[in-house]
């Protein structure tokens, strides 16, 4: 008998289920996977594009900032003066080289207008601007506290926005004392040699005469009595031929086109031999000769000859400015890498106004000056690449300064 539990005749019983909505759910869920992911992923971009874009602003921010930073330094440190001002007419920068040059304080530019910081002689220059539309240069001379009377060259130009409209006014400024002075040099050297022909052409044509003249004058006074008029007006023939060759002298001396025959010399063998030369002289005007000298000087490379002749020039105008009696000293020391001469009188002095004017050529205050003796004193300093100046008091005596530096000193006397 067929058992139900036989495998053959087991019934089957089929059940019908409707598997949609299970379909349905399995496709929801993919879907939803889908809609995740794509969100995820859309996030995930966004992430990883808005750090790109941070780390690019903040680098280019960086870079702003350091290009502003490397503007600023740059128009800080130009070596022209840069003022900004806006059209309502106040200061809106200054850099240090335009403080510098005008002397003016930057905290005391802060919140006012340009027509009461500025010079008039600059700030009234905007109108020209104005008129012109364009950049106008001209040179003016400012009286700044801190460097006196200084060319300026000044540049003044409007400044527009894209748009065209009118922001204010760009001042630039260039110091051209170093210019001036360049040329003032150049000006010299030019006139020096033009002077050293003509001198060249005197000397010749002037001395023999001269020397014929001296010798007849001589010769007359001769007959005349010792202690008459005519014999000493034949004296004064004498001596002021003697004069004239003087002049002539130096005249040659300052003009002449000459090398200098450099040597290692010590400096207190040449202050030694020079005052050896002045000292009966100066004994005799009731002058005290004394001598300071450092005992550590080093050799400098100098032309002897022509450095003596520095220092009895000086020597001579010394003695000469102490007409009742004095001190003459002779300074001689170590300045970091230069050695320094001070020559100083208790003599008349120098005023202030004619300090400047001393070492032209011919500018004398003596009777029988030739004027020429600071001029060549100069030109021998300039010469071994040293400087010169002075400070005096009038009434109370005068140091002249001769520096002379331990290297490069090998130059033309031009
Ligand atoms: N030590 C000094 N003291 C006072 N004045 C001086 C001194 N040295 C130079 N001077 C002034 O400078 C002028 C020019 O000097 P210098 O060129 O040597 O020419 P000079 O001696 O022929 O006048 C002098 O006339 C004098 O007025
Ligand atoms: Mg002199």
């Amino acid at each position: 008998m067929p058992s139900a539990l036989d495998a053959e005749n087991r019934p089957v019983m089929f059940i019908g289920m409707d598997v949609r909505p299970f379909e349905q759910a399995v496709t929801e869920d993919l879907q939803h996977n889908i809609v995740m992911i794509t969100i995820v992923f859309l996030v995930g971009l966004a992430g990883i594009i808005s750090l790109f874009w941070s780390r690019k602003v903040i680098r280019s921010h960086r870079l702003l900032q350091d290009t502003r930073a490397f503007a600023a330094e740059t128009i800080a440190s130009l070596p022209m003066g840069i003022i900004i001002v806006d059209k309502r007419r106040h200061i809106r920068y200054m850099n240090d080289t335009a403080c510098s040059l005008l002397g003016i304080n930057i905290s005391a530019v802060t919140d006012k207008t340009a027509d009461e910081v500025l010079p008039e002689e600059i700030w009234h220059l905007h109108k020209i601007a104005d008129a012109h539309g364009k950049g106008l240069e001209k040179e003016i001379v400012v009286n700044s506290e801190n460097s006196g009377p200084t060319p300026i060259s000044m540049m003044v130009t409007n400044i527009f926005d894209q748009a065209g409209e009118f922001l204010g006014f760009l001042f630039i400024l260039k110091d051209l004392s170093q210019i001036r002075a360049l040329e003032l040099k150049i000006r010299r050297k030019e006139r020096l040699a033009a002077l050293g022909t003509l001198a060249s052409g005197i000397a010749h044509e002037v001395r023999n005469p001269l020397s014929s003249i001296k010798g007849y004058a001589g010769f007359f006074g001769s007959l005349f009595e010792a202690g008459s008029d005519n014999r000493k007006a034949a004296q004064l023939m004498v001596e002021e031929i003697d004069r004239v060759d003087r002049v002539i002298s130096e005249l040659l001396e300052f003009a002449r086109p000459a090398d200098l025959q450099l040597r290692p010399t010590p400096p207190e063998l040449l202050i030694k031999n020079s005052l050896r030369i002045i000292r009966h002289e100066a004994q005799s005007a009731g002058i005290r000769v004394k001598e300071k000298i450092d005992v550590r000087l080093p050799e400098l490379h100098l032309d002897p000859d022509r450095f003596s002749q520095v220092l009895l020039n000086l020597y001579i105008n010394a003695i000469q400015s102490m007409k009742h009696g004095g001190d003459l000293t002779v300074d001689v020391s170590m300045k970091r890498d230069a050695v320094l001469f001070a020559v100083s009188d208790t003599g008349e002095g120098i005023s202030p106004e004619d300090q400047p004017a001393v070492f032209n050529p011919y500018y004398t205050t003596k009777k029988k000056g030739t004027g020429l003796g600071l001029a060549i004193v100069h030109k021998i300093v300039e010469g071994h690449n040293g400087a010169i100046w002075l400070e005096s008091a009038p009434g109370k005596g005068t140091t002249f300064f001769v520096s002379i530096p331990l290297k490069k000193q090998q130059r033309k006397v031009p």
